[in-house]
């Protein structure tokens, strides 16, 4: 199986467009302390042939053209994107799917919830539905895609910004949120860039899988309130923070799986090459995923 990091920021980009907080500060300087980095997506592949996304981020357009793998091969209309799979309705997992309206057939997976989402925007219609087949992607049983078993589950996690007015809850399993499990029956990698806070099954689940990428949106909890750009802590925004007690770091020490985070928010000095914060994931057995990080698994 073949996973590229199209994508490896939080909802905003680094830099994102209106910010200067400290690590933006730095990323608009452009002294290579901090990379650049679009919004959260993974392409998976079984044959090289055809691909997978893992989430649609709002730059899809510009995270094709960067990967020759995503580029059309036959005359005529073309795409090697076989599938696409949401893990959350999330504007920065979603808005992507525009970029694909230019009439060619993929298939559509996403949570019942999600669907439904894509279901009420009319701006979605233009997938146009005789192309574009929109299916639930049950949890708790496996699906083949693209040659591919996608195994996805339910974790903590809450309804997108967008829809909070409707419901506050964030730490209950409803659905509406998932990881994947994806494997070519070597391999099996683990994809959660959104959940907000890790229960004992979820933990062993993820720490045993070959690969995990995992959501590294915030350092400490009180990353944005601390900033003075957002009341919202990390859990309150449906994120586990990496540090504290009950962070993502403390809870995989020692399992084997090769470790990335993702989903980074441009708050996170974790993006600072020569951060303290930096080191300390580093030491913990983490990397911190950039756009273009491929893994053949
Ligand atoms: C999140 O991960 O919390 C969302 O991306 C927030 C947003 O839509 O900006
Ligand atoms: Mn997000
Ligand atoms: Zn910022």
């Amino acid at each position: 199986m073949r996973v590229i990091v199209l994508g490896s920021a939080a909802g905003g980009g680094v830099p994102q467009w209106n910010c200067r907080c400290p690590v933006c500060t730095l990323a608009w300087r452009r002294d290579g302390s901090v990379r650049w980095r679009t919004q959260t997506s993974l392409a998976v592949s079984a044959d090289s042939e055809s691909w997978v996304l893992l989430d649609a981020a709002p730059e899809l357009r510009e995270q094709i053209l960067s990967n020759p793998s995503l580029h059309p091969r036959r005359p005529g209309r073309h795409s090697p994107i076989a599938a696409v799979v949401l893990t959350s309705g999330d504007v920065d997992h979603l808005a992507g799917l525009l970029c694909l309206r230019e009439g060619h057939r993929f298939t559509l997976w996403a949570a019942e919830d999600t669907l439904r989402q894509v279901a009420a925007s009319p701006v979605f219609g233009v997938l146009d539905p005789s192309l574009v087949d929109k299916r639930v992607l049950p949890t708790d049983e496996s699906t083949r895609i693209a040659g591919l078993t996608m195994s996805p589950f339910a974790v903590p996690g809450k309804v997108p910004l967008y829809r909070e007015a409707e419901e506050q809850e964030i730490e209950r399993e409803s659905g509406s949120v998932i990881g994947l499990e994806v494997s070519d029956g070597r391999g099996r990698l683990c994809y959660v860039p959104g959940i907000a806070h890790l229960t004992p099954a979820l933990a062993e689940r993820l720490g045993g899988a070959d690969v995990l990428f995992l959501d590294g949106t915030a350092y400490t909890d009180d990353e944005l309130p601390r900033l003075g750009l957002s009341p919202k802590t990390a859990a309150r925004m449906g994120h586990l923070a990496i540090t504290g007690d009950n962070g993502s770091m403390r809870a995989f020490v020692g399992t084997r799986a090769q470790r990335h985070y993702i989903h980074l928010n441009n708050t996170n000095p974790v993006l600072v090459e020569n951060s303290a914060e930096r080191a300390t994931v580093e030491d913990a057995g983490w990397t911190v995923a950039h756009d273009g990080l491929e893994i053949v698994m």
